[in-house]
């Protein structure tokens, strides 16, 4: 059994997905962290070096190297996951998947000094986060087994929603 958590940046993939791994007493894997191993550099420097594209692709082959291996774990995903229709599929296959969701405007608040994601290194990074958003809520809408907002409910609220909904598809906390 894995669980994946898809959202925009700084939903708070990491955090979470930390915390529910302790209370179903599974594995956790940062994707992202997983990458930065697999090409030894961060994500900042790859991007700026190779390009998009060759991280997108570093990330659908890291994706399907994690959803094969054997045991029970909670997967942070990178914003971009599901651009490929290849990831979403997999994932859609092999994960219960969450759809962690808040407002580009919330969302920038907590990206404001960040200089460690590439695609927000921008003049206008709540117009950038505005078009993210459209071009891949709908995206992660047809991920996800089911949402939940991470706004502006504190990290215990969204923890507790999230197991309500794991709950519902059969899953209880060890
Ligand atoms: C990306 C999000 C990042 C990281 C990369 C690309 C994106 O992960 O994978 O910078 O396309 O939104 P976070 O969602 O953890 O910021």
């Amino acid at each position: 059994m894995k669980i994946a958590l898809i959202g925009m940046p700084a939903i708070g993939k990491t955090t979470l997905g930390r915390k529910l791994a302790r209370i179903y007493g599974m594995d956790f894997v940062d994707l992202d962290h997983a990458i930065e191993e697999a090409i030894g550099c961060s994500i900042r420097e790859y991007f700026d070096g190779m390009g998009e594209a060759a991280f997108r692709d570093v990330e659908s082959r890291v994706l399907a190297d994690h959803v094969a291996r054997p045991g029970a774990a909670v997967l942070s995903t990178g914003g971009g996951i599901v651009l490929r229709p290849e990831n979403r599929a997999l994932l859609r296959q092999r994960c219960l998947v969450a759809y962690l969701f808040a407002t580009p405007e919330v969302l920038l608040r907590r990206v404001r000094n960040d200089r460690t994601r590439p695609l927000l290194q921008v003049d206008d990074p709540l117009a950038r986060l505005q078009e993210l958003y459209a071009a891949r809520h709908p995206l992660y809408q047809e991920t996800a087994d089911f949402h939940v907002a991470a706004d502006a409910a504190g990290t215990r609220a969204v923890l507790a929603e999230l197991q309500r909904h794991l709950a519902v598809h059969g899953l209880q906390s060890a």
